[in-house]
């Protein structure tokens, strides 16, 4: 099994690699080289999001090269690791939840490998369910206590959204709210990459309660080395 990673900000905490691959692709070079890990159960090869130095904002990240290079390099199947507000005001900061529903917020990103500004044939993909049902309850039952289920919604930051934005979000049926859940199922869908989001609340979103940027920080660097322990314990380890 070789399992594809992509993390956000907590990437640090799934350890030392033991080699860096350094890809290219048809869309441009990925985020940041593969950090190429060995379990006894398989390989994972593990991409921060937002590049080696959290240089790439939301919108900039080269989600296609990303999703592509993981393809390339041999990923069965790939985890998103993700910080997310909470719209469901139920969910406390440090809850762990993975989403099976997606709504898409953001615009202008390069969100497809199909069509003629691709040299690609037109493709409709089915894209529901978003997320791969199997590797969902694989992920789920490699922690403790991870909520199955919820509708992540996808905004374009890079800033925060206003309280009336997130009760439209309500309104529309989101219970999580993120920034770069999108396009990255979109196109693992594409290339035909089983993939789940592994979603880690750090704050409530606005309007739902108090937003302390060092608060989300603290509960982002607690609850990587529970995200890494999940992702071990996928690996067998
Ligand atoms: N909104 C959007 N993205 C986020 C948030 C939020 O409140 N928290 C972490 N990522």
């Amino acid at each position: 099994m070789k399992l594809g990673v992509i993390t956000g900000s907590v990437g640090a905490a799934l350890g030392d690699a033991e080699e860096h691959l350094d890809l290219d692709t048809a869309y441009g070079a990925p985020s940041a080289p593969l950090a190429l890990h060995r379990f006894a159960a398989g390989e994972m090869l593990v991409l921060a999001r937002h590049g080696s130095r959290h240089e790439f904002a939301p919108h900039e990240i080269n989600y296609r090269a990303n999703i592509r290079a993981l393809k390339d390099a041999g990923a069965q199947a790939v985890v998103g690791l993700f910080t997310v507000g909470a719209v469901d005001a139920t969910l406390p900061p440090g809850a762990l939840v993975v989403p099976d529903q997606v709504i898409d917020y953001t615009w202008g990103r390069e969100h497809t490998y199909a069509g003629a500004t691709n040299n690609a044939a037109v493709q409709h993909v089915l894209f529901e369910p978003p997320f791969d049902n199997a590797l969902r309850v694989r992920v789920i039952a490699a922690g403790e206590g991870i909520i199955d289920g919820g509708t992540y919604g996808c905004t374009q930051g890079p800033r925060l959204e206003t309280a009336a934005e997130i009760r439209r979000m309500a309104n529309d049926g989101c219970t999580l709210v993120g920034m770069t859940g999108m396009p990255e199922a979109t196109l693992a869908m594409e290339l035909e990459l089983p993939y789940a989001a592994l979603c880690l609340v750090v704050n409530p979103a606005a309007g739902m309660g108090a937003i302390v940027l060092e608060d989300m920080q603290r509960v982002a660097a607690d609850g990587a080395v529970e995200l890494a322990g999940v992702v071990h314990r996928l690996m067998g380890g």
